[in-house]
Order: C-alpha cells, then structure tokens, then sequence
C-alpha cells in the first residue's frame, strides 16, 4: 500500500525501472520489483504512505494523547508491519544499520529505536544513527510532545509532560535492572536503554526496539507493581535484539528466553516469592492458552508452524511461557550455576545474528547437556503438544495464602475475612482470577464496594475484574466503567478477554455498540483483532 514515486540505483541516483507485483498477498503484501544491474549496490526507493494504509502506524488525535493538546505518531513493526511504512526486506532473518533524519512540527520531538535527542531541536529536524545491525521489525518512530527525564547514567525516560514524573518514578528501578541484567548474562551493547511512555492506544504492553523500548501507560501503576514488563523489554536486548529468531517459527527463541530472564532480573531485584508469583501467575496464562488453543493443537508447540498463516497467529502464551518453562527445566536438571554460564555464552557466541530452534537444539546439546551427562527427552517440548509432565513449577508462600482466604471468603460470603492489607497487584490478581465460576451478583456487588474494582487505577486489576464481572452477570451494573476502560485503551491483551467474554455472556449488542465507539482510537492491530471477535 506504499505511494511508489521512483526508485534509483547506485550513488548518482540513476532512475531504474520497478513494479509492485499484481498479486497481493493477503499477509505478506506485494513485491516490489526492481530492476538493477550487476553491479548494483544501492536501490533507493522514494515513497509516501496514506494516512489510512500504513498498518505500522498509528496516527493519534490530540484528543487521545495524555495532555490533548498535540497530536503523536508512533510505529509497531514486529511481526511483519514495518514493510507498510517502509519498503525493506521484511525478514526476522536478516539483518541492518540504518540513519534516517526527521523532521516535525516544531513543537513535537521525535524518537527512534537510535541515537536519541534529548530535548526538541529548534527547527524540528532528528538525525539518528543505529549503528548495529538490526533485524527490520525493530525500526521504529514515535512523534508527539514528548519530554526526556534521566533516571540513571545509562537509563532515562521519554513521555508527555503530564506524564513524565509519574513514569520517571514508576521506573526509578531501571538503573538496577540494567545493572542486575548485566551481571547475569554479559555486557548491554546498545550503550543506553531508555523507555518512552505512548498514548494509551499502544496496542501492546512493551515493545523493545532496541535503545527504546516503547511502553503503554497501563503500566504506571503509581506503586512500581507492573514493571516486570520493563524487565522483560530490557531483557530482549540480549533475547531477541542481540540474537534473534531466525523465523517466526521460532518466535519461542525471542519470548521464551526473554520471560526467563525476565524473571530472573525481577528475583535479583525483589527475591525469590517475587519472582515466583511471577511464574504461577504466567503458569495460570499458559494454562489458559492450552485450554484455548486445544491441549492437542501444533500451536502448542514451540516450534511454530506458521507457513501461509499470519505470525500474530503464533504469538500465544506458548511462546512465552512454555519457553521460559522449558528453560527452567534445563536450569533445574544442570543447576543453576552451569546453566547462566552456559547462557553467557549463547548470547556472546550469537551476538548479531539469527538462530533457528534446531541451531539452538545442537547448541544445547552440545554445550550443556552432553557434557553434563543429562539425557532427556528435549522433542516433547519442542516439537509435542500441551505440557509435558516433566514441567517444574515453584510455588509462592504469599499466594497460599490468598488462596485459604479465598476458601474463607466463599465460607463466610463476608469481606470482612479477607485481610488484604499486605496485598500487591500479585496478590489481588491470584485473588481475582481464584474467585469461582458462578459466584453470585451480591456477592461480587459486595467485594466491590469494599474494595472498589470498579474504580481501580490499576489496568491489570481492572481487566481482570472486568472479566470476572462480565463472566458473573455483574456487568450491567458497572457497564459505564468497562465501556470507558474499552473506549480509552487500546491494549490488546486487555481488549481480547473482555470482549471476547461480552460476546460469549449475552453481552453481544454490548460488545458491537462499544467496539464502533472504540474502534477508532485503537492502532491496526488490536482494530484486526477485536473487530474479527465483535463481527465474528
Ligand atoms: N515483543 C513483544 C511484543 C510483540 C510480540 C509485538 C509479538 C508484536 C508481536 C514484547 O516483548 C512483549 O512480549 N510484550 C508483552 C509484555 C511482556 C511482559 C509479556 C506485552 O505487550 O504484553
Ligand atoms: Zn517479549
């Protein structure tokens, strides 16, 4: 869908010959074809995007910024967008450098996944460099009125000025984290690692172009409880940045690693029951994506199959999840003291290039298991359905404990049992999704007058409130709050359950009235999404 005006080859831009495919590929788009000679070296395309055909782009009103005041632009490439804002060879598999100069109104400021500005130029022209070799999907642009707060000497944060302390204090840990990522797996190559905070339409939770990660404002909790997420960005700059999947097949390579490190950046931090509220929470989403997805379906795999089909199809929990399990595994059978050497020296010996499950197989083999004389059946996981029986689990001390108040509560039906005052998002998050099937309207009617779900600051806890009342017959009481929390973020890991719970709950006309309010706020790829689960 790019506007192709020329294409030119060689320094003096000499004109060539081109033409875009006739056949569009539903998923992959079409081909542009250019003619070049021998000797070629540099094809240089010269090109405009629509503002309605780019589905990389996000074009943000004024109105749905923080301050609404200026309008934003940011991009979200991964998988296979930043071909719809530039023409490039839109693989995982390949690697490049870019520069590129931008320029914008002078009262908005520009960032890239690059060497960065940190206050606006005068006359709104960016120059950036991103000198190591990057695979494509991690080119990306935001524009808006954006200002730079430091928080350490490597570390720093982007985000509208009604935003920037908040964030600057959310994330005041991010230092440590760069420095406790560091010591476990070798040294950050991208000499700083800042996050910018985007408008609430950013259809993800953290995205992590190198150098930026770029972050929804969901996470600004206001008690530091949800930067696990930044973690998990931090740690793609070794997972996934550093040494990439090969293919979207192996999107496991990228996600799985990137959640064990996660974790493990989170218990250097915060301890152990930290890190494994972590892990039980993510085990209950797994759980849940198994159920989904079909305990025998080959999505279950880590080994994707994804020839012909959309990679968004392949980015499930499993990636995740089963990924950072089966690491776990691997830790457990070696000990965790060979398996962080052995980490070590994965990323130093593919730094820059791309991997593919079976390279990571025979590395494994080779540098762990064999001479650690561990034999185990590595098929089951990679390439078998479901979970395998030999997954090792941790358990977490502070969610027994909101477990036997749950039992209480049901026994008694009074809140009055529950003592919460302890409580983390962690907590209240168990506490939501172990509440039962069935629970009755007066009863959720009470809990939220108590302790004010409906009205909670917090997205996680909204959105998994929400699917509770939704799942219970208590949302017609609080429509007004979902409607609004549906209208406002764009977030699709939140969007899915919800509407997908209105449509399966009667709530059909519901969902319908309020995704054609919402859809105009949210970027193309949570619009995809939830308009096929509203229209079926
Ligand atoms: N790289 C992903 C986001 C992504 C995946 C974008 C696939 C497009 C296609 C990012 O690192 C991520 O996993 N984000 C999660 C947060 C994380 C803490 C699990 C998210 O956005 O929720
Ligand atoms: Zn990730």
């Amino acid at each position: 869908d790019l506007t192709i005006e020329k294409v030119t080859i060689g320094e003096a831009e000499k004109e060539t010959t081109f033409r875009v495919s006739k056949q569009k590929d539903a998923i992959k788009g079409a081909a542009l074809i250019v003619t070049i000679e021998p000797t070629t070296e540099i094809v240089t395309v010269h090109y405009a995007t629509a503002p309605d055909n780019a589905a990389a782009l996000d074009w943000v009103a004024p109105e749905l910024t923080a301050d609404k005041k200026q309008p934003a632009l940011f991009t979200q490439g991964q998988a296979i967008l930043t071909r719809t804002w530039i023409p490039c060879q839109d693989s995982p598999g390949i690697r490049i450098t870019y520069d590129a100069t931008v320029k914008v109104p002078t009262d908005l400021m520009a960032v890239m996944s690059a060497t960065n500005p940190q206050k606006k130029s005068a006359d709104g022209v960016y120059n950036f460099v991103m000198q190591q070799p990057i695979p494509p999907y991690l080119i990306a642009l935001a524009v808006g009125d954006f200002e730079f707060q430091a928080i350490g000497k490597r570390t720093g944060v982007y985000a509208e000025p009604s935003v920037i302390d908040d964030a600057a204090d959310e994330f005041a840990d991010m230092e440590k984290m760069l420095i406790a990522a560091e010591k476990l797996y070798g040294p950050y190559v991208w000499e700083r690692y800042d996050v910018i905070v985007l408008p609430p339409s950013f259809p993800f939770g953290g995205m992590e172009n190198p150098r930026l990660t770029f972050a929804t404002p969901t996470i600004i909790a206001g008690d530091r409880s949800l930067t696990a997420l930044i973690a998990h960005e931090l740690a793609h700059s070794w997972s996934g940045n550093l040494v990439t999947n090969a293919t979207w097949d192996d999107f496991w390579l990228n996600e799985g690693f990137t959640v064990y490190f996660e974790r493990r950046i989170m218990e250097a931090l915060y301890g152990e029951d930290y890190a494994n509220m972590l892990e039980v929470l993510g085990h209950q989403d797994l759980m849940a994506d198994v159920t989904d997805l079909g305990a025998e379906s080959p999505d279950t795999h880590l080994k994707l199959k994804l020839k012909d089909r959309d990679p968004d199809d392949g980015m499930t929990d499993i990636a995740y999840e089963k990924g950072a399990f089966f690491l776990q595994l691997l830790e457990r059978k070696v000990g965790r003291e060979k398996f962080d050497a052995f980490l070590v020296k994965y990323f130093q010996k593919h730094k820059f290039q791309t991997i593919t499950t079976e390279d990571f197989i025979q590395y494994l083999n080779d540098y762990l298991l064999l001479p650690n004389e561990v034999r185990m059946d590595l098929n089951e996981w990679i390439y078998g359905p479901g979970l395998p029986d030999n997954i090792f689990l941790r358990a977490s001390k502070n969610f027994a404990s909101v477990e036997n108040q749950v039992a209480e509560f049901y026994k008694t039906a009074n809140t009055n049992s529950l003592n919460t005052s302890d409580w983390t998002t962690h907590e209240w998050l168990h506490f939501l999704r172990n509440l039962r099937p069935n629970t009755n309207v007066q009863l959720l009617s009470k809990l939220d007058k108590t302790f004010g779900f409906s009205e909670s600051g917090n997205s996680e806890i909204l959105a998994a409130w929400f699917e509770v009342a939704i799942k219970n017959g208590y949302a017609p009481q609080i429509l007004p709050q979902i409607e609004k929390f549906l209208v406002n973020v764009g977030r699709r890991k939140f969007l899915t359950p919800l509407y997908r719970a209105m449509k399966e709950n009667g709530m059909e006309a519901e969902a319908k009235a309020i995704y054609e309010k919402a859809r105009h706020n949210y970027h193309s790829v949570s619009k995809n999404t939830i308009g096929r689960i509203v229209n079926g």
